[in-house]
């Protein structure tokens, strides 16, 4: 995720925004670039990799001004590059971005014909043209151009603006991405978050959606799109820096499990004309007639990944009804499996650079078998090795345990199954506009599930003493079963095992006495009755139920020692909403065992080695 720094003062601005943009390293990002008003021009420095090359560009030429702004990228259009890396100045305008602009295709080509040269591949450099060619019209008020300029952008966007004519002045805009305001003596600062400001000030002003900044030395104004004046109060925040850049949550962990409904909204912008019911992946372009032919759908991830891939599963073959087996890449590479070039292959990676996955796309290249990658990160590895990247937008995730990243891994994976579906001419009508309908109301219902989180803080404090657990789930909501489990070895270090409901009965049934508690997923659905049954053989055992459910009757609430009762989706999509209290028990055992949350022992946010 992107981070922002502006400031106006009359201290050295360089030095404000190097400083700012260090205390949002935590964001993850792949370039840096600063700009100020140095001797009545605007100067650029730019430095792909971490804020110490920057440093070392601006030692080597520096740059002078008291004000400018800064930005660290983490790339979502165009590789990390010098070129991609922002600020980027379009005649006497210079601006940094954060968010996705939707309709940049259509503005890019339009600027184009009216003679702009575009030099990066970034979504970003449409606003600085557009910004720039509406100063021209309206006598060089960066306010009025700015505004003029976002009325012709669909999308999320943190935008500041600078121009060469107000040297003493920034304009911010947000809409559906953060922005907030320092506000100082003589002196005033913009950023994405928090902690880059919090050396200078701790009188912050929150910007809402639709609205605009005017940010001068001597003062702040702000006003909405349609240019009505807004007035607003600073708030004073006390926090200390480290719980800043958590967004005031005590884990980045338990951030990202709040962040899951914007991830998913940014998942899918763009991606869903509601109107028609069409899904729109022009990544896939070039791809349309082997997906359509595709024989067999080979998926291969690993860890939480693989779990999306084991819904995927259940996807592709209710959608597309293309039959679809799923590997862990660790297991695949050393198969003799048979993979041919009338197979697709899809591979599921959060970082892009997990060895073993990334392995099982070389010997798919080697049998000319084409891949689909579902990716996070923009350029990674495997982005760069498949013939087309589905990315999931999930921005950077910072805790070593996935979260975030499975869910919108699920998100693109129905985006693609739809795809798919409508493709092969194989999917249902009801079932697609069904899908679609849920799909979009996802965002909005997983906040809604997000509110069990204080019941399952009780039942967590009720069973963190535990050794073991048992974790059942059936159907499409088997995989979360396994996730559900694997979260909670990972961060709590009680050992868990997911299994099928209907497997319970062949082995695993003899570890149930009244010490093991067992999480069943039991939604509402065509199984529901056959969960019910393993249940019972889990209660007359001793053994401690807690349910997952969208509907408790009052047999589930007899047997069940804890009930935890989540909103209600179409039964493709369930579990996107079931793997929710999971996380959230595994996070909440874990606070209870006080263990190392976000860094847990042994692990790897990314995996590059076998
Ligand atoms: O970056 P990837 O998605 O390829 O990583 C795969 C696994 O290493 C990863 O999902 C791992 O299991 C996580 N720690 C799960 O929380």
């Amino acid at each position: 995720m992107c981070g922002i720094v502006g400031y106006v003062g009359s201290r050295e601005a360089d030095r404000v925004l190097i400083s700012g943009l260090r205390k949002l390293e935590y964001r993850g990002y792949d370039s840096a670039g600063v700009a100020t008003i140095d001797g009545g021009d605007i100067k650029v420095r730019r430095a792909v990799g971490k804020l110490d090359n920057l440093v070392g560009v601006l030692s080597e030429d520096p740059l002078s001004g008291s004000t400018g702004i800064g930005h660290t990228r983490w790339a979502t259009h165009g590789r990390p590059s010098q070129q991609n890396a922002h600020p980027h100045r379009s005649g006497d305008v210079v601006v940094i971005h954060n968010g996705i602009i939707e309709n940049y295709v259509p503005l890019r080509e339009r600027l184009i014909s009216e003679g702009r040269e575009i030099v990066s591949e970034t979504d970003t450099e449409v606003i600085s043209h557009l910004i720039d060619m509406e100063m021209n019209g309206r006598g060089g008020d960066l306010l009025d151009a700015t505004r003029a300029a976002l009325a012709q952008l669909e999308g999320s966007f943190a935008v500041v603006a600078m121009s060469r004519h107000e040297p003493s002045r920034l304009v911010a805009a947000k809409n559906a991405t953060p922005v907030v305001i320092g506000v100082g003596e003589s002196e005033n600062f913009v950023a994405s978050d928090i902690p880059a400001l919090l050396d200078y000030t701790r009188d912050i002003l929150f910007l809402e959606d639709g609205e605009l900044a005017d940010i001068r030395d001597s003062g702040v104004q702000v006003s909405t799109f349609a240019g009505k004046r807004v007035s607003r109060a600073t708030k004073r925040v006390t926090w200390d820096p480290v719980t800043a850049q958590k967004g005031g949550y005590p884990h980045f962990l338990i951030k990202e499990i709040n962040e899951q409904p914007q991830a998913l909204i940014d998942t899918m912008r763009g991606r869903v004309a509601q109107d028609t019911g069409d899904v729109l992946l022009p990544e896939l372009a070039g791809l349309e007639d082997h997906i359509k032919r595709a024989e067999r759908i080979a998926i291969v991830a690993c860890g939480t990944a693989w779990h999306a891939g084991l819904v995927g599963k259940f996807i592709f073959e209710r959608f597309a009804r293309t039959p679809t087996e799923v590997d862990y890449g660790s297991e695949f590479r050393y198969r003799d499996s048979v993979l041919t070039d009338k197979d697709l292959m899809v591979v599921i990676s959060q970082s892009g650079e997990t060895a073993d996955t990334l392995a099982a796309v070389e010997a798919a290249a080697e049998r000319g078998t084409p891949v689909v990658a579902v990716c996070n990160v923009v350029d990674s590895s495997i982005a760069r090795k498949a013939e087309a990247v589905v990315y999931t937008h999930a921005g950077p995730e910072i805790s070593v345990a996935s979260t975030k990243a499975f869910t919108t891994q699920l998100a693109s994976l129905y985006l693609l199954g739809l795809f798919m579906g409508r493709l092969t001419g194989r999917i249902d009508a009801a079932l697609e506009a069904e899908a679609i309908q849920s799909l979009v109301e996802i965002p909005n219902i997983i906040k809604r599930t997000l509110v069990c989180e204080k019941e399952i803080q009780r039942i967590a404090r009720r069973y963190a003493g535990a050794a073991d657990m048992l974790y059942l789930g059936r159907g499409i909501n088997y995989p979360i079963a396994l996730e559900g489990a694997l979260k909670l070895k990972e961060i709590s270090y009680v050992h868990a095992e997911g299994y099928p409901s209907g497997e319970m009965k062949h082995g695993p049934i003899a570890l149930i006495d009244e010490n093991l508690p067992v999480v069943v997923i039991i939604p509402w659905d065509e199984v529901y009755g056959k969960t019910m049954g393993n249940l019972k053989e889990v209660e007359s055992r001793g053994g401690r139920i807690i349910a997952v459910t969208d509907r408790a009757d009052t047999e589930l609430r007899q047997i069940a020692e804890a009930v935890i009762e989540i909103p209600s989706t179409s039964t493709s999509l369930m579990p996107m909403l079931t793997v929710i209290p999971l996380q959230l028990l595994a996070y909440h055992v874990a606070v209870e065992r006080g263990t190392d949350i976000d860094q847990p022992r042994n692990l790897a946010k990314s995996v590059t080695v076998e």
